[in-house]
């Protein structure tokens, strides 16, 4: 098939995700290596922002690769109730290395979503396994947990989900924390009851919302005002975990330790597909009994496929090496120099970072993710071979950990130039 055939093939049969139907012309990728994107007509597009936050060690890795190629020619797949395999037991152990001592077992699921529904599920089911009546979910204003029913219910009520209003199970929200934070803490004070089931949160930062960030501070103390009233708190690490804020994960910045953690994007390096949800020991406690009433009835065909797994064990120990540490507190430090360099035009609403996240919120009256200025940056930069999709009027970078200090550079230069255009304007 030749390229205008295989375009023809896509306009006419796919339907893109997050993308208006009958809008742009998606462009077509013929391979990719390390930061780099590469399309038939011979461009090379840096992709700033990992491609929707998975490829944490940039594309095509070679180690990945390989483990993901080998394990094909020995157990692509097997039924994962009643059968286990050595990529899954082993990925359990790097998981329960890394992540903090309380968590008791891991749940294999298909993506960020799926762990989100995961995690709610086990939560709900761990009061009605005690008999414990405990219904209400409190959430934090702007979140984005995924688009499944259950995780659009804890998510913002905005443009995603309008059309489910109606469908979406009752949540309690906390404002998004703002400056010391006191505005949540005070609603998580009137909010939480003997009657919280679970708190659900982005650590640190919101993704989806526009890369919004708040202290560990003020984390702290909302997981505190929960757990003194017993109810489970979930620490959504789908976009934060792995790197991403500077730690493993973003909750490793905070005192409290959270009960259910959910994990999807970097786990496997942009290989494959897996969500996997952690419970501490006493959720798995509340489970653990040979009856079918007590029995997590969930899972999903595909669950802790083997070449998955085997992505996920390569893409872990490159995690762990040293190299890739100091490349993500090299990315850390280099965006921070460039924020204090920035000049900050009255037309930026704000700047910030949180380890490898830079964001730069342009003002604008219809801020949010349909905000009109959306295309004008995504043009902009792709113009310039960078991808760089932005959240609305947020331009943010969230890059491979291989990224060079020169490609940096690069993106930096594009974003002072852009600043330039919109103050010719
Ligand atoms: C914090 C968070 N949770 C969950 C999800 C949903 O993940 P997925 O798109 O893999 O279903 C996302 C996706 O962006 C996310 O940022």
């Amino acid at each position: 098939m030749g390229l205008g055939d295989l375009k023809k093939a896509d306009l006419k049969n796919i339907w893109h995700p997050f993308s208006p139907l009958g809008g742009r012309e998606p462009l077509m990728v013929k391979k990719a290596k390390g930061v780099y994107l590469y399309t038939p007509d011979g461009r090379k597009i840096i992709d700033a922002i990992s491609s929707w936050w998975v490829n944490i060690h940039g594309h095509a890795h070679p180690k990945i690769a390989k483990a993901v190629g080998k394990q094909a020619k020995r157990l692509e797949q097997v039924i994962f109730a009643g059968f286990t395999h050595e990529p899954a037991a082993r990925l359990s152990k790097t998981l329960m290395r890394i992540l903090p001592k309380n968590q008791g077992k891991i749940f294999f699921s298909d993506d960020g979503s799926t762990s989100v529904e995961v995690a709610l599920k086990l939560a709900i089911q761990y009061w009605h396994n005690q008999g414990i009546q405990r219904k209400e979910i409190i959430a934090i204003e702007g979140a984005y947990h995924g688009d499944t029913f259950g995780s659009m219910s804890i998510g913002d009520r905005g443009v995603f989900s309008m059309p489910f209003f109606d469908y979406l199970f009752e949540v309690k929200f906390v404002p998004f924390p703002e400056g010391d934070g006191q505005n949540a803490i005070n609603a998580m004070k009137e909010i939480v009851s003997e009657n919280t089931a679970a708190f659900i949160f982005e650590p640190l930062v919101q993704g989806a919302s526009g890369m919004r960030m708040y202290s560990a501070d003020v984390l702290d103390n909302l997981i505190g005002l929960v757990q003194e009233k017993g109810g489970i708190c979930i620490a959504d690490e789908v976009m934060t975990g792995f790197g991403r804020t500077g730690k493993t994960f973003a909750t490793d910045y905070l005192q409290n330790v959270p009960d259910i953690y959910c994990m999807s994007k970097g786990i496997t390096g942009g290989f494959l597909p897996m969500g996997v949800t952690s419970a501490s020991k006493s959720i798995v406690e509340a489970f653990d009994e040979d009856v079918a009433a007590k029995t997590f009835f969930h899972g999903h065909s595909y669950t802790a496929n083997p070449l998955a797994c085997a992505a996920a064990n390569a893409s872990m120990s490159l995690l762990l090496k040293k190299k890739t540490q100091d490349n993500i507190r090299r990315i850390s430090s280099k965006h921070q120099e460039f924020l204090s360099d920035f000049e900050q035009p009255d037309f930026v609403a704000d700047v910030r970072s949180q380890g490898t996240i830079l964001a730069i919120e342009i003002a604008a009256d219809d801020a949010g993710y349909v905000s009109k200025i959306k295309e004008k940056i995504y043009d902009f930069f792709l113009a310039k071979d960078l991808l760089v999709r932005p959240l609305g009027n947020v331009i943010y970078l969230i890059p491979p950990y291989i990224i060079t200090n020169e490609e940096l550079d690069l993106i930096y230069e594009a974003i002072n130039d852009f600043m330039e255009v919109l103050k010719s304007k």
